[in-house]
């Protein structure tokens, strides 16, 4: 039931502490410090002998395989692609033997990431789900894998499967990353900021006042961009995503620096920037790509850390969160995205959990 809260999105936006929790309930293995699942179905042989990982899925899940790229290849050091299942289907691409593929999946019912795992595994491949609903029919498909242990997602909107699926993927990169050349230290820090996330995700939800002024603000624009780098051009894509979908203003998501090569046009005074640069490796690049877009006009919403001191000279308006390292970034900048977009949708009068034209399980290709 939706208890105190107006909508399903809101409250499942402020479940996200909760979530995450369930999401590493019982997969920390401080003794070995690594993650442990009980579903992947993998020897320790055939998980050494893993060259190469696919990672599939659709919308917001193809969000969160975005971010697993960058952290299995940066934890695990095993190279990683990401296919939208709905191309990876009828590709056809090579793959290579030892290669894992995984479907993430919300619903665990989406018509072209069933097709694509079922495609991969009739030509021997390893298939795992990570999935949020039990026994749905790509957690049946699949030889293996992990669930979210999220709840029920009732609003179309996904938001906590997202930062759950991203939350998986981070333990899957330790996980595998500890079978290699990944040291026990390294895993043992890990595993310390693993669980300060669900305080810093708690933390990132008080910034709800700031966001509607925010909110307030640009809530009549009719094309928004956001940017971000590294672990946060994923954030991007869903931020944009998330807007779209319920509030029906145009938006894109690019890295920041990509800008200049085309983006930058659509910049004037009537559209708004969203940059998510939370102190890190490419802060400063992010920075001066801000620079670019201050002085074509642009008006700039910053999603920043709490004690970034240069920030106010340059947006517009700054939503502070806390600071975590760079590869939980995304779990923690998403969500000012996520209550950005509802907030914008409940101005424009929009139908927040039931956005038009849209299906919470896509089952048709
Ligand atoms: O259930 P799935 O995770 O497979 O769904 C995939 C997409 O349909 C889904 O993420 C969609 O993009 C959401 N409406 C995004 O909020």
């Amino acid at each position: 039931s939706l208890g105190e809260y107006e909508h399903y999105m809101l409250k499942e936006i402020y479940e996200q502490p909760e979530s995450i929790r369930n999401a590493m309930r019982g997969r920390l293995d401080d003794q070995d410090a690594t993650a442990v699942f009980g579903g992947l179905n993998l020897t320790p042989q055939q998980l050494r002998s893993v060259e190469r990982i696919i990672l599939t899925g659709c919308g917001t899940s193809w969000h969160s395989a975005l971010v697993g790229e960058y952290l299995i290849e940066e934890l695990a050091r095993i190279p990683v692609s990401v296919e939208y299942a709905s191309e990876l289907r009828y590709r056809n691409p090579p793959i290579e033997n030892n290669t894992l593929v995984f479907g993430i999946t919300q619903s665990g019912e989406t018509a072209d990431t069933l097709a694509a795992l079922r495609e991969t595994k009739r030509k021997g491949h390893r298939t795992l789900a990570i999935c949020n609903v039990v026994a749905s029919s790509i957690a049946q498909a699949a030889d293996g894998g992990v669930y979210l242990h999220a709840g029920p997602e009732i609003g179309v909107a996904s938001t906590k499967a997202y930062t759950s699926q991203c939350c998986v993927l981070a333990m899957l990169a330790l996980y595998f990353g500890r079978t290699r050349h990944m040291s026990y230290e390294a895993g043992q820090g890990f595993i310390e900021e693993l669980r300060r996330l669900p305080a810093a995700v708690q933390q990132a939800l008080t910034c709800d006042q700031q966001v509607r002024d925010v909110a307030k603000k640009y809530c009549d624009a009719t094309t928004v961009l956001y940017l971000g780098r590294q672990y946060n051009f994923p954030t991007a894509l869903e931020g944009a995503l998330k807007l779209k979908e319920i509030s029906y203003i145009h938006a894109e998501g690019y890295p920041a620096a990509e800008m200049k090569h085309g983006p930058i046009a659509l910049v004037d005074k009537q559209t708004p920037s969203v940059f998510i640069v939370p102190r890190g490796t490419t802060h400063d690049k992010v920075m001066a790509n801000m620079e670019e877009v201050k002085a074509r006009g642009g008006p700039i919403i910053a999603v920043a850390s709490h004690d970034d001191p240069h920030i106010d000279a340059i947006a517009d308006d700054v939503i502070r969160v806390p600071q975590v390292p760079g590869f939980l970034q995304p779990i923690v900048t998403v969500v000012p995205l996520q209550l950005l977009s509802y907030h914008i949708a409940l101005l424009r009068g929009c139908d927040v959990d039931k956005p038009r034209n849209l299906a919470k399980s896509v089952t048709v290709e």
